[in-house]
């Protein structure tokens, strides 16, 4: 391994007698620096080229992604009241998934009254409308978002904010 030789560099008269040889590196670890050299060369070729992958790409792509997760949101909020956005709607929605948990009158059983203005997670309309969609798994409210979808979410949310504890 390596090419050893008698080469003195001189620096002797420098370094308080401590001489150094010029021993060039083993021939391994230069092996294995040339490699990095080669792999980094093919890695961006393929990561910028053909692969045509990009952190700013990545990033457009998630926050588009997380955008169509969420419930319309603001159209709701915009509607506002209880007619615009189908109280009757909102009751049929309520009736058929919630009463088992949080009963016929809105003020619970399983789940918690949703008619006082006690709030675990925020009652304003924005507030319940994300309990609803992600829900709270590990108490027992479900992840309604993907069952019930945006609209009918937005439905029971103002039903219930209009129940009376709405903040
Ligand atoms: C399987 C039982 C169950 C069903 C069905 C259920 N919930 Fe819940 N819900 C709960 C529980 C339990 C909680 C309390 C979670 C906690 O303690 O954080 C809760 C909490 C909530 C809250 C938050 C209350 C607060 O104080 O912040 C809202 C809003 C809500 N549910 C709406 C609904 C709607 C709308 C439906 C029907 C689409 C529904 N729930 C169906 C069990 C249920």
């Amino acid at each position: 391994m390596g090419h050893e030789n008698n080469t003195i560099l001189g620096h002797g008269a420098d370094n308080d007698g401590i001489e150094e040889f010029d021993n060039p590196m083993p021939t391994w670890w230069l092996g294995l620096f040339y490699v990095t050299i080669v792999w980094a060369v093919i890695y961006a070729a393929h990561y910028h080229g053909v692969g045509g992958r990009s952190q700013t790409g990545e990033y457009d792509a998630e926050m588009a992604a997380a955008l169509a997760a969420q419930p319309a949101a603001p159209a709701v909020v915009a509607t506002g009241s209880t007619a615009a956005a189908g109280a009757g709607g909102g009751k049929g929605v309520y009736t058929s998934n919630c009463i088992a948990c949080h009963g016929p009158e809105l003020k619970g059983g399983i789940g918690p009254d949703l008619t006082d203005a006690t709030w675990i997670h925020g009652g304003s309309l924005a507030d319940i409308e994300r309990t609803i969609t992600v829900g709270v798994p590990e108490k027992g409210m479900i992840t309604w978002g993907p069952i019930l979808g945006p609209q009918k979410i937005a439905q029971v949310a103002v039903f219930i904010h209009d129940a009376g504890g709405g903040l």
